[in-house]
């Protein structure tokens, strides 16, 4: 099953609640929370005193809970990937290179009854999932350099998320293979193709005046890609 993450970097800081509802209700399945600290990378966002304050807005309009993503570009991670859990997160994700000892860190997750993910970097090999893959629920495949929404989708990425898709499934663990940066309708089918099922998509969506046209041509992108797959399969 897919599943789109709007990313609230791009929503009206002033109406964050506000828009997570309406973001929901125009069909997200998923609010992706970008963590950025001036220092892992160069800008400076929202901590979990906001996650806390948004979580109570991450529902349907029919009151079903809708998980809090939580993209840690922070570092050191340790203490902030505790206070997310506290605050409320489903996932934490962070970069490995930005935590000393990327074991514990997931497990310190783990233990606060929280979904881990590891984030890699356009230029970050995915050696690090090498021996923990058995402690992650989630592989976040960055496809601009992190820091900033409205970025170009970098197309090394498509090669490297067929690689990850390959580890995943070697593994055969239930991971899910997210991708973040410069997703729009006209390269979500490309990148569902290479084996991606969740996508983070900030400017897209809440760059348009209309979120549920947006996700729905998203949505029709990626039943179109399940269509011509199913064909191929029958032929
Ligand atoms: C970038 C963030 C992304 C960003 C994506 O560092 O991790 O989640 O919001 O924004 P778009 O979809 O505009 O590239
Ligand atoms: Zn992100």
């Amino acid at each position: 099953m897919y599943r789109i993450a709007p990313s609230i970097l791009a929503a009206d800081f002033a109406r964050l609640g506000e828009e997570a509802r309406s973001v929901i209700a125009a069909g997200a399945d998923w609010i992706h929370f970008d963590v950025m600290d001036n220092h892992y990378v160069p800008n400076l966002t929202i901590g979990p005193a906001v996650a806390a304050a948004i979580k109570p807005h991450c529902v349907t309009p029919d009151g079903k809970p809708v998980p809090l993503d939580v993209h840690l570009m922070v570092e050191p991670v340790d203490e902030l990937a505790s206070a997310f859990c506290s605050a409320g997160a489903d996932l934490v994700s962070f970069h490995p290179e930005a935590s000393r000892h990327v074991d514990r860190t997931l497990s310190m997750i783990k233990d606060a009854n929280v979904l881990t993910g590891l984030v890699f970097n356009p230029g970050t090999s995915l050696a690090a999932l090498e021996w923990v893959i058995d402690k992650v629920d989630l592989v976040l495949l960055m496809s601009v350099n992190p820091g900033f929404g409205g970025q170009a989708f970098i197309d090394s990425t498509l090669e490297k998320i067929a690689f990850a898709r390959r580890l995943i499934d070697d593994s055969g663990r239930d991971i899910r293979l997210e991708v973040d940066g410069g997703i729009k309708t006209d390269n979500i089918a490309a990148v569902a193709a290479a084996g991606a099922d969740t996508f983070v998509a900030g400017s897209a969506i809440f760059g348009a005046d209309d979120y549920a046209k947006v996700i729905a041509e998203m949505r029709a992108e990626l039943v179109a890609l399940d269509e011509f797959k199913a064909a191929g399969a029958h032929e």
